[in-house]
């Protein structure tokens, strides 16, 4: 090998805006070509021929067909635990490692699971809203709204960040029962085999499953039947877990009391009938968005590559994988 090639840089395709923590330490380390598919095509066709990783977020899309036109790309590293955009299967054909950032953002997205439900049980956005505009002075007091404490919770998904979501839960003295594809061993929670027979169960239903196939419309217009009138849907998933239209209707028809959304199916999208109805508390995709969380994450996943690169093992592949 001669000392130039040595010396050059690998170059990675990032395949979305990455944060500056990330971005700047990629860049000294290797040629980051940023979003170079969707910004410029040729100059993507030229430089394809030598992109060795791809780098992109929880809900970035690396597709087979942008694996096909990289016929040099050894690794994916995704910045976010969930990689529901990433072709797996292709990648495990094409023997492409594929990367996450489990475990890091745990606290981070359990604690908005937790602030959402307490922001649209107890009318905060609302509240502060009523007070902003004057109202309390004119109108009086509020309505009252929704106790939490003590309350049934359901969680769908009890993996890392259910079981974080659960041991918050408990110190609300909330009664916690759950779904997932498996009941767990030594968790003394109730299990329920499905999402409709937990809802039926449960005032506040909080989704934390990955999105993808497996998931789809998990959380259907029987489910939301089933948490009835008197429950609260928090979704810290991904949009796609829950049929948005269905939500829509059951919340403008009062089926269910309300919702808190940090994910939707078209991000950045938001379908307008959602803002326009006062029982629902959105945010726009950030529970692990704090500047401690998404530093940890962006360590994670720049070490990955760089382990990958050194030919050292990968911290934390997907199961997939390992
Ligand atoms: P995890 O540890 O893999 O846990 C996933 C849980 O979902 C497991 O309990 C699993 O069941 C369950 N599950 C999977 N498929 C299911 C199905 N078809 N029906 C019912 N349950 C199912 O993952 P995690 O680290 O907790 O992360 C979960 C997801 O949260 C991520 O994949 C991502 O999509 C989302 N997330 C969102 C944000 C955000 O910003 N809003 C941030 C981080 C993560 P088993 O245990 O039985 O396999
Ligand atoms: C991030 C996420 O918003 O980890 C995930 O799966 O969806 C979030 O933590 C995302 O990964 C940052 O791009």
């Amino acid at each position: 090998m001669t000392p130039g090639v040595a010396l050059s840089r690998p170059a990675i395709l990032a395949v979305s805006k990455l944060p500056p923590f990330l971005l700047e330490p990629l860049q000294t380390a290797y040629v980051v070509h940023e979003r170079l598919h969707e910004t410029d095509p040729a100059a993507f066709a030229k430089a394809a021929s030598g992109i060795r990783a791809v780098v992109g977020g929880g809900e970035s899309k690396v597709s087979r067909t942008l694996m096909d036109q990289l016929p040099v790309l050894e690794m994916v590293s995704i910045f976010g635990v969930g990689y529901d955009g990433v072709d797996v299967a292709t990648a495990l054909e094409r023997r492409i490692p594929v990367t996450h950032t489990p475990g890091v953002l745990n606290d981070e997205v359990a604690d908005l699971a937790i602030g959402l439900m307490l922001s649209v049980a107890r009318c905060i956005p609302q509240a502060d809203r009523y007070v902003r505009a004057g109202r309390w002075a004119r109108e009086g007091a509020m309505p009252l709204s929704r106790k939490v404490s003590g309350a049934r919770l359901g969680i769908v998904g009890l993996g890392r960040i259910g079981q974080a979501i659960a041991s918050r839960a408990e110190a609300f003295g909330m009664s916690i029962a759950y779904t997932a594809r498996n009941a767990k061993p030594g968790v003394a929670y109730s299990f329920f085999p499905t999402a409709q027979a937990l809802a039926a169960q449960v005032d506040f239903l909080i989704v934390i499953t990955p999105g993808g196939a497996g998931t789809r419309h998990l959380i259907n217009a029987e489910v939301l039947q089933a948490l009835g009138s008197g429950g609260y849907l928090i979704n810290v998933a991904r949009g796609s877990v829950v049929d948005e239209a269905a939500l829509v209707q059951a919340l403008q028809q009062g089926v269910i009391a309300g919702a808190g959304l940090d994910v939707f199916e078209k991000e950045p999208h938001v379908p307008e009938a959602l803002w326009a109805l006062d029982n629902v508390v959105l945010t726009p995709h950030i529970a692990s968005g704090t500047r401690q969380t998404r530093q940890a994450m962006a360590d994670l996943a720049a070490a990955n590559l760089a382990a990958h690169f050194a030919g050292r093992p990968l911290l934390s592949p997907v199961p997939e994988w390992a």
